[in-house]
């Protein structure tokens, strides 16, 4: 059977990349294998645990749930974007202080979701950031401390001039 395979052309993380993949391709697995941005994880494959979480155009989506091929000449950020180890992005130093992970599987998911809300929406209160978070499970924290790094993150944003 001859597989037949598209060129795309995909911005990630600023820097454009021509990549040649299956029509069937996930965008995490193309993420992941083709441009070897391991960072997004993957745990359902179903859009239900928001671990493979990326900004696809500036708003969080699932890539498990999108083709490679749907982000043709798309801006797609991952949270290798967002900082590096020696030097955390605001969202990743906020874990960091207010102990937002245990093993980590499910982070890059929340950093990304995160990105977008404190991006994208103005949350007021508990109830809403939990509803924010709905989306992204968490094993090991019991989500308390992911909540109170993202209340910090919103107090930072509300007193930044
Ligand atoms: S791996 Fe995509 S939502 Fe779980
Ligand atoms: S820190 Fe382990 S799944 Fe969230």
């Amino acid at each position: 059977m001859t597989i037949v395979k598209r060129e795309i052309s995909i911005t990630v993380n600023g820097l454009l990349h021509a990549v040649s993949v299956e029509a069937r391709m996930l965008l995490s697995d193309m993420l992941r294998h083709e441009l070897g941005l391991t960072g997004t994880h993957v745990g359902c494959e179903h859009g239900v645990c928001g671990a493979c979480t990326i900004l696809l155009n500036g708003r969080s989506a699932r890539s498990c749930l999108t083709l490679a091929v749907q982000a043709d000449g798309a801006e797609i950020e991952t949270v290798e974007g967002q900082g590096t180890a020696e030097a955390l992005g605001r969202v990743q130093q906020a874990f960091r202080d207010h102990h937002g992970l245990q093993c980590g599987f499910c982070t890059p998911g929340f950093v990304m979701t995160i990105t977008d809300i404190l991006r994208n929406h103005e949350l007021s209160g508990d109830d809403e950031i939990r509803e924010a978070l709905s989306g992204n499970i968490c094993r090991c924290t019991g989500y308390e401390h992911i909540v109170d790094a993202v209340r910090a993150l919103i107090r930072e944003k509300d007193t930044r001039p």
